[in-house]
């Protein structure tokens, strides 16, 4: 579903209820780089459609790679840093993530405007918010002003990042240490309605005996694409049921029928609040495109550097000094 951005529905309500965002580190802005470099977040939209075009499946990618950030010691592309012989065990060797590529990619058609200027972090950020346009159909405005960090430790992972197998109390505890609300996690959590899975988070649901959570109909398809001794290698679609490259709420709808894959996805329904809360997000596409967007603004605020802290990275693979 490539689209251009001016056919995406644009959601402006989040732009007019606040200029700014004040986190405990620094103030994010919009349009953060007005002046510094006024075309840097036309540089991140035209390579974002591009990349996703020719693989529709970045979209996701790019999405995810953003949540992994943020949640891991800040928005402050930590995710991004490459092993190096200073920095034997950065965060990227705790869990295969896809997308680094695109992200270069990206990172070089803006240093090719405006070299030096824009983090990384903004980067990943900004991309995030084209690829819910480009796959969703509905964009956003989206705070600027991160600055990168300068270590990357694959320890921080743990704790931080949510498992699959969590129950709906640990999972609105693991938003809660970062500031996101219950509604944030339902409304993210609508990020499994796109991208790929390996089949190594759903066969517990299917082996030895299925999930009695799980729509059996569904389970039963589930098990020939995922046979008990399918390992890690093989993936299948976070949504099979229309168009797994595309961001909607029909991952809302999967809940009803209980047909998705995680535990964790599952889960949302087993609480009366977030239940309440996953009907409306189907009901409602619109009102759920706007639960998003602010709720990637405010992941996007996860203990930030701003102003002098961190650098500006030349390349997102590596600090500056080389680490
Ligand atoms: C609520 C807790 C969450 C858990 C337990 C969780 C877990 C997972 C797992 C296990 C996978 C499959 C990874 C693989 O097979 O390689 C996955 C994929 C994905 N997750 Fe989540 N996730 C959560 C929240 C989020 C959030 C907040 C976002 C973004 C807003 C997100 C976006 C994605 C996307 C887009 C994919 C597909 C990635 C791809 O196609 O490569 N997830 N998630
Ligand atoms: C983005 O793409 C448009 C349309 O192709 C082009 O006119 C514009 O110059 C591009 N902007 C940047 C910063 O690359
Ligand atoms: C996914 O969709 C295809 C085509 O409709 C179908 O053949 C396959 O069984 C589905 N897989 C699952 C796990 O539902
Ligand atoms: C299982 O999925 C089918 C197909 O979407 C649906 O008709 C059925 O109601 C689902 N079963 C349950 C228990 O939700």
């Amino acid at each position: 579903m490539a689209i251009s951005a001016c056919q995406a529905l644009l959601l402006m309500a989040l732009a007019a209820a606040a200029l700014m965002m004040s986190t405990a580190s620094g103030t994010l802005q919009y349009n953060f780089y007005s002046s510094s470099c006024p075309k840097a977040e036309e540089a991140v939209r035209n390579a974002t459609v591009k990349i996703i075009s020719n693989n529709p499946t970045m979209g996701a990618a790019i999405v995810r790679l953003f949540f992994h950030d943020c949640f891991v010691k800040g928005c402050d592309a930590s995710i991004l840093l490459d092993q190096s012989s200073s920095n034997p065990q950065p965060e990227k060797l705790a869990i295969p993530l896809r997308g680094y590529d695109a992200v270069n990619t990206i990172k070089a058609a803006v240093e090719a405007v405006c070299p030096g200027v824009v983090s990384c972090a903004d980067i990943l950020a900004f991309a995030a918010r084209d690829s819910a346009m480009v796959s969703g159909g509905f964009t956003f405005p989206m705070l600027g002003g991160r600055r990168d960090g300068l270590a990357s430790d694959l320890r921080d992972i743990f704790g931080s990042i949510p498992a699959p197998n969590m129950q709906v109390q640990q999972l609105v505890g693991s938003f809660s240490a970062k500031g996101l609300s219950a509604g944030d996690l339902v409304a993210l959590s609508g990020a499994h309605s796109f991208g790929i899975t390996h089949c190594s988070f759903v066969t517990p649901r299917l082996y030895p005996a299925v999930d009695p959570t799980l729509n059996a109909t569904y389970a039963a398809a589930l098990r020939k694409v995922c046979p008990q001794s399918s390992g890690g290698g093989t993936v299948l679609n976070n949504n099979n049921i229309t168009d797994p490259n595309v961001l909607s709420n029909q991952y809302y709808k999967n809940l009803g029928t209980r047909e998705v894959l995680f535990k964790s996805d599952q889960t949302l329904t087993s609480d009366a609040a977030t239940a309440k809360m996953v009907q409306d997000n189907a009901d409602n596409p619109v009102a759920w495109m706007a639960r998003f967007a602010g709720a990637m603004v405010r992941m996007g605020g996860i203990e930030v550097l701003t102003g002098n802290q961190g650098e500006i990275r030349k390349v997102c693979g590596a600090t500056n000094s080389g680490s």
